[in-house]
């Protein structure tokens, strides 16, 4: 049945500048309202990601320094916000934030530790699985649910020569 078909796509990155790279695809094809979900352990390349995310976006002061705020809204050719729920253990925590103005708003959403929310986060998103492989080379895992995801994941699956 075709709702059942499952459509995955997994891109290798060799290095921090590739990661960011595929990061500024993913901004230069953003589109008002996207979500981004990624999903991955301490370290794996979230927050890299994300950076060339908003430079892809036109955002040029993105910082990698840590942040303990839990959403951070950027300006470029659309807004980015960036939401990190590193430091949230419970779902009600997560509801009561708020989000929903981010998440079903025109800007573009990066959502970091997305795991511990998916269940209240939008069901058509573009989930991305980060692995860790090697000390520089790190596996992305593309799972878009919904039409508009399963596009733009067929045009990024090229990105990571
Ligand atoms: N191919 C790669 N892609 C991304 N990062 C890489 C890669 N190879 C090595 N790294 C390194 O891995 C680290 C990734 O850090 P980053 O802050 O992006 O991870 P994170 O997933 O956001 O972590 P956290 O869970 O703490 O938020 C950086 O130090 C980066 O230099
Ligand atoms: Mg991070």
């Amino acid at each position: 049945m075709v709702n059942n078909l499952k459509i995955e796509y997994e891109l290798i990155s060799h290095s921090p500048e590739q990661t960011q790279q595929f990061g500024v695809r993913i901004g230069k094809l953003a589109l008002p309202g996207d979500i981004f979900l990624l999903v991955g352990s301490l370290g794996t390349g979230k927050t890299c990601l994300t950076q060339g995310i908003a430079w892809g976006l036109g955002i040029k002061e993105y910082t990698m320094s840590p942040s303990f705020v839990v959403v951070r809204e950027l300006y470029g050719r659309l807004p980015l916000y960036h939401i990190d729920l590193y430091r949230l253990d419970h779902l009600e925590e997560i509801v009561e934030l708020g989000l929903d103005d981010y998440l079903y708003g025109n800007g573009v959403c990066v959502v970091e530790w997305a795991e511990k929310g998916l269940s209240v986060l939008p069901t058509e998103h573009l989930l991305i699985q980060i692995s860790y492989l090697a000390d520089t080379e790190r596996s992305f895992q593309l799972k878009p649910s919904g039409k508009r995801y399963i596009e733009i994941a067929a045009q990024l699956k090229n990105s990571i020569p």
